[in-house]
């Protein structure tokens, strides 16, 4: 009996480590397919040796590309690996383009799939995202919703409440597993010169804010009033693609203070001590309510509705005006909603279920 862990960017290193843990600590036998999707070290290795993951059996090194050229090439080759390794089932996890590709390798093949963060929906379909999460989550045969909504989404969608398991989600058994270990560990704010309460943390790569000239400019502008206004840092790890959008449309960050991206240890700690988070990340709206800091996110709308409705974020997208006013807003919020994701057990309970899967291939049926 084998599961096969398919992975390829940065928040599905983190988003899956609870899971891959979880296997290690019980000594089932699994593999990883990393699709190569994110490859710079500060993107992909550096979380698989803090994290201490083992090595993909498999790293397909498809890199960049436009969508369906990425996602084909992805798709051919998972479709290899499975062919020769015959998992039980596969996991994956979000709604990357190596979601897609693996979900869909899997299925073609009748391979049971476990989509882990199942039912986010942004209903903006002009998001690959969007699109990757609807495909997977619709021929997935163990939809994994980490909250209520979630599950309602799927619902509403006419999947069948045998297939929808609700576990919380597995962002917040790695950040309890690791925010500890980071604060005995480094000080990234000594490190950046920068005191608790007293800097904004910014993230925002996504494709229709970043690749769009106007938009990344009015990103900019709104960052240089919030830092003028509150004459405060604005500490800026900026992804990969942002930095290359930046330098081909030459825009100029001001008094935005751009650095690497930084090592997920690292990363935690500085949303904790920030006084308040804009992104445009997924991930990382999570993680700032989970660690009840108040967010800013750079977009029109989320697929994480309960972060909203928790009170702990708010939705400004990229005029420099809204920014501004949200920002505004959410610096006087009470810091007293609680963490709609779980308890962290999410990684535990889905291997649980992946395991009944197995259990029932042995006794001769697939469900
Ligand atoms: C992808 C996901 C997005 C996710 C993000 C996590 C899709 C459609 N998008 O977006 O949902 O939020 O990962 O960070 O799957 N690059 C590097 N080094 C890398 C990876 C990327 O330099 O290791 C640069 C390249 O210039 C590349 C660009 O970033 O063209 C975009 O990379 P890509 O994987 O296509 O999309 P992301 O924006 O990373
Ligand atoms: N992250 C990190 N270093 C950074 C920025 C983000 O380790 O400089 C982590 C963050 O803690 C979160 C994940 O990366 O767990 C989010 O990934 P990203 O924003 O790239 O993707 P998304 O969540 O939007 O799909």
């Amino acid at each position: 009996m084998s599961v096969a862990i398919i992975l390829g960017t940065r928040p599905e290193i983190i988003k899956m480590s609870p899971i891959i843990r979880e296997y290690e600590r019980r000594g089932d036998d699994y593999f990883i397919l990393h699709t190569g999707q994110h490859y710079s070290y500060s993107m992909d290795r550096i979380f698989f040796e803090q994290l201490r993951l083992p090595d993909a059996r498999y790293n397909l090194n498809v890199g960049s590309g436009l969508q369906g050229e990425q996602t084909g090439k992805m798709l051919g080759q998972i479709e290899r690996v499975l062919i020769d390794e015959k998992p039980h089932a596969v996991l994956v996890q979000g709604d990357t383009n190596t979601v897609l590709a693996g979900a869909l390798a899997a299925v073609k093949l009748h391979i049971p799939v476990g989509h882990v963060e199942a039912g986010l929906r942004s209903n903006d379909r002009r998001m690959p995202e969007e699109i990757n999460r609807i495909t997977a989550d619709h021929v997935s045969d163990y939809l994994f919703a980490p909250t209520g909504e979630s599950q309602r989404n799927l619902r509403n969608e006419g999947i069948s409440k045998e297939k929808i398991f609700v576990c919380g989600n597995t962002v917040v058994d790695a950040l309890f597993q690791n925010l500890s270990i980071s604060e005995e560990a480094i000080d990234p704010l000594k490190e950046l010169g920068v005191r608790s309460g007293g800097y904004f943390l910014v993230t925002a790569h996504r494709q229709e804010n970043v690749d769009d000239p106007g938009k990344l400019s009015d990103i900019l502008e709104g960052l240089e009033r919030v830092a003028t206004e509150y004459a405060m840092p604005v500490i800026y790890p900026m992804h990969p693609r942002t930095k290359k959008m930046m330098e081909q449309f030459r825009l100029q960050a001001g008094p935005v203070r751009c650095i690497e991206p930084l090592d997920y240890l690292s990363f935690l700690q500085m949303e904790k001590h920030a006084g308040l988070i804009l992104t445009d990340s997924g991930g990382v709206q999570e993680e700032a309510c989970i660690l009840r800091v108040p967010c800013a996110t750079l977009r029109e709308n989320t697929e994480r509705p309960e972060t909203v409705a928790a009170g702990a974020n708010i939705l400004v997208g990229t005029d420099p005006g809204t920014i501004m006013e949200g920002v505004r807003i959410m610096m006087e919020r009470e810091r007293v909603w609680q963490n709609p994701y779980g308890d962290g057990t999410a990684g535990r309970k889905i291997v649980e279920i992946v395991g009944l899967v197995d259990d029932s291939i042995a006794e001769g049926g697939r469900t």
